[in-house]
């Protein structure tokens, strides 16, 4: 059984950002390079750069657990407007293909409307396949393309997608 609960601190945190380097050095491996994956890990999914977002940046994270298997996360956060932003949705390959992904948006999107927002954003890489269709069809709609300068000589290659709600 699926259970999604919101995680703050250490230690489920530091669960979380274990398990977000080991799906990042996995799912990314054919996409960017190794030393980006690293510096990207470091950067955005460190248990103090997961910390900095929840306390700083009003990012709200959420452990999925396949009863006490902890198996994937969710990060979130609610725009100043009417869009809130889904920031991170990582499942561990061993999980995939089993309807979680769709019981992870739909969670999202309940979170999204109780904060009374209008539409859900995220950005993919452009080079990101899976995750592209999957978004496509869960009825996300292409919106925009951006290329972040994100430090260390990296860049971000996103597409943007939009889901009405
Ligand atoms: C992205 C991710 C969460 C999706 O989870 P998943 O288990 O692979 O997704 P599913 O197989 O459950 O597919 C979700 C839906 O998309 C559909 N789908 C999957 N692949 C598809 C394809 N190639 N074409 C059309 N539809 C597709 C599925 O049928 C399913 O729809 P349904 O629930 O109505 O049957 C998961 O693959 C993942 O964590 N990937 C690595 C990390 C990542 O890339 N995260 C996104 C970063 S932006």
């Amino acid at each position: 059984m699926i259970n999604i609960k919101n995680v703050k601190y250490y230690p489920e945190l530091r669960k979380v950002a274990e398990l977000a380097d080991e799906i990042w050095h996995e799912c990314f491996v054919d996409i960017i390079s190794p030393g980006q994956i690293d510096y990207m890990v470091e950067k955005f999914q460190s248990l103090g750069a997961m910390t900095n977002q929840i306390e700083n940046q009003s990012y709200l994270y959420f452990a999925v657990c396949d009863d006490e298997d902890l198996c994937g996360y969710i990060a979130v956060k609610p725009e100043e407007d009417d869009r809130f932003f889904l920031s991170k949705l990582y499942l561990r390959s061993d999980k995939r293909g089993r309807g979680i992904a769709s019981l992870m948006m739909n969670y999202v999107f309940d979170t999204a409307r109780k904060a009374g927002k209008k539409s859900v954003y995220l950005t993919v890489n452009k080079y990101n396949s899976h995750a592209v269709e999957v978004y496509k069809k869960i009825g996300y709609k292409l919106i925009d393309s951006v290329v972040t300068d994100i430090g260390g000589g990296y860049v971000m290659d996103d597409y943007i997608f939009s889901y009405a709600l």
